[in-house]
């Protein structure tokens, strides 16, 4: 007797509780009437190799990587996409058939196709971009802005070494700033991204002068908690185009549905309302 086998997917994290992963993908699998499951995993680091060469076995699809697994997840996998190699980090598992373990970052795409789809107008070429931050998520803004023709990365870290590392890497269109000098590096930036956790509910405050904005430029914010923090505000009162970071999680999450399910799913205000419910 045959049966059929329902397609299972999740997010592998500690903690995990607060993912909203889970809402976004359980939204699409609703919304195109397909058959699935998403499930949020809390795995330590010591489980886990093991958890992930299980998963395939009992119908899972792939899985999410979240906090603290995303480099970890590199040395499981027999396979790594070039972007994720360049991220130095894996999102996204994919559980192929033939038994092959598929590690992708998709973050840079999302962080990209936020910006264009809610900010139609920005051209990335148009002038230097200004980066806030040198951690892990500001790795995927750099790889996915440098891709994008971006002509220059001026690139500020309160810890200065984190940011001369990524300049070491990634190469000479970045140029380091002191971050006591942040605020004059927007000045010269059409394009300026919040990547550090300043701002967050429950955070340090954003303090970095912002009166260098100039109108038009496109100003994104990776906080999403709240919404609009204080630097999206203050950005928009100076007449720049903003753009909030919940859509950077929202299109991250597209490959990856597309890559388990079947059908590369759209980012609708509908998604948006579920991923805050
Ligand atoms: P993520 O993966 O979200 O990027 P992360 O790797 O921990 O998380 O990076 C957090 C970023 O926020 C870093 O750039 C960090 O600066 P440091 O490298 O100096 O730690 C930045 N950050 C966090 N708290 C900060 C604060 N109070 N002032 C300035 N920058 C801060």
């Amino acid at each position: 007797m045959s049966e059929t086998i329902i397609p299972i997917a999740g997010v592998i994290g500690s903690p995990i509780g607060h993912s909203r992963s889970p809402k976004l993908h359980r939204h699409w699998l609703k919304v195109y009437g397909l058959a699935g499951e998403y499930i949020p995993l809390h795995v330590e680091p010591d489980d886990l190799a093991q958890v992930i060469h299980a998963l395939p076995k009992m119908g899972f699809v792939g899985v999410n990587i979240t906090i603290p697994h995303k480099i970890a997840v590199l040395n499981l996998a027999d396979l790594v996409t070039d972007r994720a190699t360049l991220i130095g980090a894996a999102n996204t598992l994919i559980f192929r058939k033939d038994g092959k373990i598929h590690a992708d970052n998709t973050d840079g795409y999302g962080f990209i196709a936020n910006l264009r789809q809610e900010a139609p107008d920005w051209d990335p070429a148009a002038g230097p971009a200004a980066v806030l931050g040198a951690g892990g998520a500001a790795r995927a803004v750099i790889a996915s802005l440098l891709e994008s023709g971006v002509p220059e990365i001026l690139l500020a870290n309160r810890t200065r070494p984190k940011a001369d590392a990524l300049r070491a890497e990634f190469g000479t269109r970045l140029r380091v700033v002191d971050w006591v000098q942040a605020g004059n590096m927007l000045e010269e930036a059409t394009t300026v991204v919040n990547t550090t956790s300043l701002g967050m509910v429950g955070g340090a405050e954003f303090r970095v002068p912002l009166d260098g904005l100039r109108p038009g430029t496109v100003v994104t914010d990776l906080v999403y908690n709240p919404l609009r923090t204080h630097f999206l505000a203050e950005a928009e009162a100076a007449g720049c185009v903003t753009v909030d970071g919940l859509g950077m999680l929202l299109h991250q999450a597209v490959p990856a549905f597309e890559r388990w399910f079947g059908i590369r799913p759209e980012v609708t205000p509908e998604l948006r309302a579920a991923a805050l419910a």
